[in-house]
């Protein structure tokens, strides 16, 4: 598949994710208001994205998303990059390690065993039950919301109306992260007050209809959670070697050399682009576009074999 395909779905499907989750954000910030408007609009949130259209969308946003992106760390040839790059990759790696527990025992867990996961049942879970998992999920929060940030910037900041647009944007990506968790944490300490009371505590898990033991619900999270951590792990290890293979095996073969402006030369091998190979000599060189070909920062002259080049250089 081209880059420039695999970039727009990459694109697509990140910009799905990024609309649940802001959903998702606004949701947990209603909990600054109380827990029963926190739950009302939690049954607006799940008509939406629990409905047959809406969990293919998200789904399928999710596979080709994380597809796309392993592609992208297979094609790129070099791991110099921009601060912004490297932050939104490290990022992205963070988040097969941190999401998976919470979306198996919320979803997972009404799917395969008919849970009533409300909010009730997943703040008493990792603020009451095990606050270590809250600490995660705040981290979650946090990785979630930056790694979609640096996405959109990269995407939008080469639009016009951008530069006038950012303050607002800026603190609009400040604030929805702090009402999220403040809303989560002010609704968990009310009930760490209410699990004082057995009464209370008695109705509360009756409400979650449970049909199995918490054995058998904590066994398919972290059995199910840990087999997502091995994969992703022997998966991430099979691409960073086959990128060392291929870059052994490249430095055999045919080189390009370029000479730049002020007369550096840089012998490289084929398949990098121009910005790519000014990085991995640490040749200063202006990049807004990453490397895409938009901002004409790469513009090159072929001195030389010109007759050799394949004919269609477009790249997205
Ligand atoms: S960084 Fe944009 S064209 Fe090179």
């Amino acid at each position: 598949m081209g880059k420039g395909r695999a970039r727009k779905i990459r694109l697509v499907s990140g910009l799905i994710l990024f609309a649940f989750v802001t959903t998702h954000f606004l949701n947990h910030s209603l909990g600054n208001i109380s827990l029963e408007v926190m739950e009302a609009g939690r049954h607006l949130f799940i008509r939406v994205w629990r409905s047959v259209p809406g969990t293919i969308l998200l789904y399928l946003a999710l596979v080709l998303h994380m597809v796309m992106s392993l592609w992208a760390l297979w094609q790129r040839r070099s791991l110099r990059m921009s601060v912004a790059e490297g932050l939104q990759l490290a990022l992205a790696l963070c988040i097969p390690f941190l999401v998976p527990v919470h979306i198996l025992a919320t979803r997972g867990l009404h799917e395969f065993f008919g849970v009533h996961d409300s909010y009730l049942f997943e703040i008493l879970s990792v603020w009451v039950f095990q606050p270590q998992n809250g600490w995660l999920l705040a981290a979650a929060v946090l990785v979630v919301w930056g790694h979609g940030c640096i996405g959109l910037h990269q995407w939008l900041r080469l639009k016009e109306w951008y530069g006038r647009a950012l303050p607002w944007l800026f603190t609009a990506a400040i604030l929805l992260p702090a009402f999220a968790l403040s809303g989560f944490a002010g609704v968990g300490k009310q009930i760490a007050v209410w699990a004082r009371d057995k009464a209370w505590m008695g109705e509360a898990l009756a409400s979650f209809e449970f049909s199995h033991p918490a054995a058998v619900l904590q066994a398919f999270v972290y059995d199910t959670a840990d087999w997502i951590y091995l994969g992703v792990a022997v998966v991430l290890a099979l691409i960073f070697l086959g990128r060392l293979a291929r870059k052994l095996w490249a430095r055999r073969g045919a080189r390009i050399v370029i000479t730049y402006p002020d007369g550096q030369e840089a012998s490289v091998e084929p398949g990098l682009s121009v910005l790519d190979a000014s990085r991995l000599l640490g040749i200063a060189h202006a990049s807004i576009c990453g490397g895409r070909g938009r901002c004409s920062t790469c513009r090159v002259r072929i001195a030389e074999g010109a007759e050799i080049c394949r004919r269609r250089a477009r790249m997205n």
